[in-house]
């Protein structure tokens, strides 16, 4: 299987997941990228067995209201029993890097809203030491170098993501050449700096559940 089946398999290995814990009144969690696009089309399917939708981008909102499904705003949702979502790298902590959509700051707000976080992957995201993807660092514009000197006293090489604004109007610098050993404390050193609105690690609020897709099928993984 290529890639791109990889990804095809693991969406629908998530739908199959969450499908026996839909009811009329859920609200599905949705994130962004190529892998969570598959799931979408294989959400689409099912889209009478739950109420609706909440988006981690205006990409995915714009997608799943193209299969006929109901996105909501988040601010008028109480609960979200799930979230799918894709990685850029993920370790066996179930740990993440997020962010090379650029979209990880609604991806961690609607994670955070939601009783269980189901991360959907290929092979090629499993890692046994963060850091070789770039991290994503969403920052306030008029922030970034300020933002870019404190990330090199942590030790990366920021380079300013040119062309890039994100959903929420803001900049992202991607932090390159880190070998992310704790990354919780990472995770936090970095949001302590004026002007950082959300940086891509995962790792204070890790997945649930990880759901790989390799030659061998579809594994189902838990965090050590
Ligand atoms: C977007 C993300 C994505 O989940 C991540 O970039 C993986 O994308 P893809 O499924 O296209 O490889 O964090 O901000």
């Amino acid at each position: 299987m290529n890639q791109d089946q990889l990804k095809q398999a693991v969406g629908q290995a998530a739908v199959d997941y969450i499908l026996p814990k839909l009811e009329s009144d859920t609200i599905v969690g949705v994130g962004t990228g190529s892998t969570a696009n598959c799931f979408i089309d294989a959400l689409a399917a099912h889209k009478g067995a739950f109420d609706a939708a909440v988006s981690s981008s205006e990409a995915s909102a714009a997608r799943l209201r193209s299969h006929g499904i109901t996105v909501y705003e988040l601010n008028a949702v109480d609960k979200v029993l799930v979230y799918v979502d894709g990685a850029d790298e993920c370790n066996a902590s179930l740990e993440l890097i997020k962010g090379g959509g650029a979209a990880h700051t609604r991806e961690k707000i609607v994670t955070a809203c939601s009783q269980e976080f189901v991360c959907i992957a290929d092979e090629s995201k499993w890692v046994a030491t963060l850091g070789k993807f770039p991290l994503p660092v969403e920052v306030i514009p008029m922030a970034r170098a300020y933002v870019a000197r404190q990330l090199v006293k942590l030790g990366g090489d920021p380079v300013h993501r040119m062309g890039c604004i994100t959903d929420n109007g803001n900049e992202i610098i991607d932090l390159h050449g880190m070998s992310i050993t704790d990354a919780k404390a990472l995770e936090t050193d970095i949001n302590q700096i004026a002007g950082v609105v959300a940086n891509g690690l995962f790792a204070r609020r890790p997945a649930d559940l990880l759901l790989l897709a390799g030659s061998q099928g579809v594994r189902t993984i838990y965090a050590k």
